[in-house]
């Protein structure tokens, strides 16, 4: 697994997914915005039908295979807390989004364009004990008529699971994006993320930090 640092990306334990339970299809209304919680958004139609066999979180490269994902490198780093900032550990976070030519790994994605055989487009990881995450991907793309996005699915520590969209500050499409545009402004800033030129390593372009706040149940 890598965890993010201000100096880049540390090798930090085993991977932990292999084997685990995977994100159920279902969203759950119950935990439709309320203010300051991240709030929920489609899943749309290409959360993968079936899952590469390497699911890490670092989306640049698949085991054993030659090659790099094409696209501007992303250290994506954040949090996981609920509205008081207390961090919810050892949750399960998946994302997915489309490669560096709008594709997505879907059968059903019938864009045109080759596929990036080496981008992974799905993605795993567990936040640390104090509620962190990071990935390793690339800046989003737009495709068809979709503002640059990334897909999450958080799995709530009461077994909900939260299924919303990233998107990136300044993108010329978000004015017009109809996913986008169903937020309200104090909505879209919990889920637009201000990405900067990241120059501590040298194989990422940007750096961005999204942190996500849920409720805390009893
Ligand atoms: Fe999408």
């Amino acid at each position: 697994m890598w965890i993010f640092s201000r100096r880049g990306f540390l090798l930090a334990g085993p991977l932990a997914v292999a084997g685990m339970a995977l994100a159920p299809r279902l969203q759950f209304p119950a935990l439709a915005s309320e203010p300051g919680l991240t709030p929920p958004q489609t899943e749309g139609p290409f959360y993968p039908d079936s899952l590469p066999d390497d699911r890490d979180n670092d989306l640049l490269r698949i085991a054993d295979e030659e090659g790099h994902a094409k696209g501007e490198s992303l250290e994506l780093a954040g949090t996981l807390t609920d509205p008081e900032g207390q961090p919810f550990a050892d949750c399960l976070l998946e994302i997915w989004q489309a490669d560096a030519a709008g594709r997505y790994h879907h059968s059903e994605d019938r864009a045109e364009g080759a596929r990036d055989p080496a981008f992974q487009g799905y993605g795993t990881t567990r936040t640390d004990s104090e509620g962190r995450y990071s990935f390793r991907t690339i800046r989003p793309v737009p495709y068809g008529s979709r503002t640059p996005h990334i897909h999450f699915k958080v799995h709530h520590p009461d077994g909900q699971v939260l299924t919303t969209q990233m998107y990136v500050a300044d993108e010329q499409l978000n004015e017009s994006d109809w996913l986008y545009n169903r937020l309200s402004p104090e909505e879209q800033a919990l889920v637009t993320v201000s990405l900067q030129p990241f120059e501590e390593d040298e194989e990422a372009a940007w750096t961005g930090h999204f942190p996500i706040v849920l409720p805390r149940r009893a």
